[in-house]
């Protein structure tokens, strides 16, 4: 795509996003805090689902996964051993003129201001981590910072799932959390964020067994993408080169998707090898291994990691449904979500707002569908039309309208309307609910 319809599109998805009440710009009415974004009731019921379809395959249905919910603050320790106190920065170059400062892999000239044309000054690195000071106390001693991502509050927790659980190898770690990153340059609204959501696993393994788990995740992922309606051909992987790996890992994939503004990073698969266990253990003086009874050996376990972002999944779910065309004769813009993903599954209409029996008919049907459903709407606001517009814009995947036939004819029909085509079909009262699970995928 050329860079104007790139961000034609994207500023199309901000619009929806805002529009519909899925994604607002933090404080806005501040004017903004850069890099944060809030998510209002169908970005956050969007965010839930793909949260709980990734927690339900990723956890609930594996007896190898421990649930976790560490804490954002931890002693600072921990990052010193992880290594992200020494080395977690991103280079950085400030102008003379202006004193913007900028990421200095994200220029393409790195002598001059991309804003005022002035000189860029040298490179130094920038530690992206937010610090801060824990209880009344600001010196050395209470430092700590908030997490850059929630894989160590279960490295750190290793011993705790060891001495509680007994599992053997191979079991996982898994948990969803917020990540704080203090990015020089936030951009391409969710992808690139300032506080963000992680859903990650640290899977430990028997060296000798590394790349089969990686094999097995790479699978995993693929899985998960199509669990979310993510198209096949917008996932790519990318193999990181040995010379570009981060100081942890041995073998690394980047799972890249075609946003709007290009194909960048979505995931990341990690082989971590023995690097955090051990770093924990000589920093903290507490030994992070593990004695397999069958072989009678001791050893520090090796690690795959997949880590995903919550925000960049959203984002890549939100421009792959968006569509616009014509239907009726008339534009309109809708969400093709998948019905896993969409915030509200089914909405209610009665034809006519001012006709009682409609709406205590509709209303009575909303109640029974909301029970099978959970996310249901009920909405007689406008025009049949208008409401279909709205319900279309978040992705709805069916509408039901309660009209004359369904409270005079026999079998009580109502119309089911389907987002994607349009199309109208009507189905008797008693028929509803197995049709709805079925189209639904349920
Ligand atoms: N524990 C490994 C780790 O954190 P990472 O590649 O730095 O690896 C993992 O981050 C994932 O977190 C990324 O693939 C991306 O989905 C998400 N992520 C990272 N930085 C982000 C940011 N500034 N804004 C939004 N999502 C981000």
């Amino acid at each position: 795509m050329k860079k104007k319809e790139e961000n034609a599109v994207m500023e199309s998805i901000l619009s929806l996003a805002k529009r519909r009440g899925f994604i607002f710009q933090g404080s806005e009415i501040y004017g903004g805090l850069a890099g944060t974004w809030d998510y209002g009731p169908h970005g956050v019921a969007l965010k839930n689902n793909i949260k709980n379809i990734w927690w339900k395959r990723f956890v609930l249905s594996r007896d190898d996964m421990y649930g976790m919910d560490a804490a954002i603050l931890m002693n600072q320790n921990a990052w010193v051993a992880s290594g992200h106190v020494g080395g977690f920065s991103d280079p950085l170059v400030e102008c003379d003129k202006c004193k913007r400062r900028f990421r200095a892999d994200h220029l393409e000239d790195k002598a001059k201001c991309p804003e005022c044309g002035g000189k860029l000054g040298a490179e130094r690195q920038f530690n992206m981590m937010f610090k801060t000071y824990v209880g009344a106390m600001e010196d050395d001693s209470s430092v700590s910072y908030l997490r850059p991502e929630t894989a160590q509050g279960m490295f750190v927790n290793f011993k705790n799932i060891l001495d509680t659980f007994h599992p053997k190898l191979p079991f996982g770690m898994a948990q969803i959390g917020k990540a704080f990153r203090n990015e020089i340059s936030p951009r391409d609204f969710i992808f690139r964020t300032r506080e963000f959501e992680q859903m990650e696993i640290e899977y430990f393994v028997d060296p000798k067994e590394w790349e089969g788990t990686f094999d097995h995740f790479v699978s995993q992922i693929h899985a998960f993408t199509d669990d979310i309606g993510l198209p096949k051909e917008s996932v790519h992987e990318h193999e990181i080169a040995p010379g570009d790996l981060a100081h942890y890992s041995k073998r690394t994939i980047d799972f890249e998707f075609d946003y709007p503004m290009g194909r960048k990073e979505l995931y990341g698969l990690a082989y971590r090898t023995d690097f955090d266990l051990k770093a924990h253990t000589r920093v903290s003086g507490v030994d992070l291994s593990y004695f397999d009874e069958e072989a009678k050996v001791r050893f520090v376990p090796h690690v795959i990691e997949p880590s995903f972002g919550v925000d960049r999944t959203v984002l890549a779910v939100l421009s792959s449904a968006y569509r616009e065309d014509e239907l009726g004769g008339e534009k309109r813009v809708y969400l093709a979500l998948s019905p896993s993903v969409a915030p509200v599954k089914v909405a209610v209409f009665p034809l006519l707002k001012n006709k009682e029996a409609l709406t205590s008919k509709a209303r009575e049907l909303y109640k029974v569908l909301r029970q099978e459903f959970g996310s249901v709407e009920y909405d007689e606001a406008g025009s049949i039309g208008k409401r279909y517009r709205r319900q279309d814009e978040i992705g709805t995947p069916f509408c039901v309208t309660v009209d004359f036939e369904t409270i005079e004819k026999d079998g009580n029909p109502v119309t089911v309307r389907d987002r994607d085509t349009g199309a109208q079909e009507k189905i008797e009262l008693k028929d509803l609910t197995s049709y709805l699970s079925q189209k639904l995928g349920r």
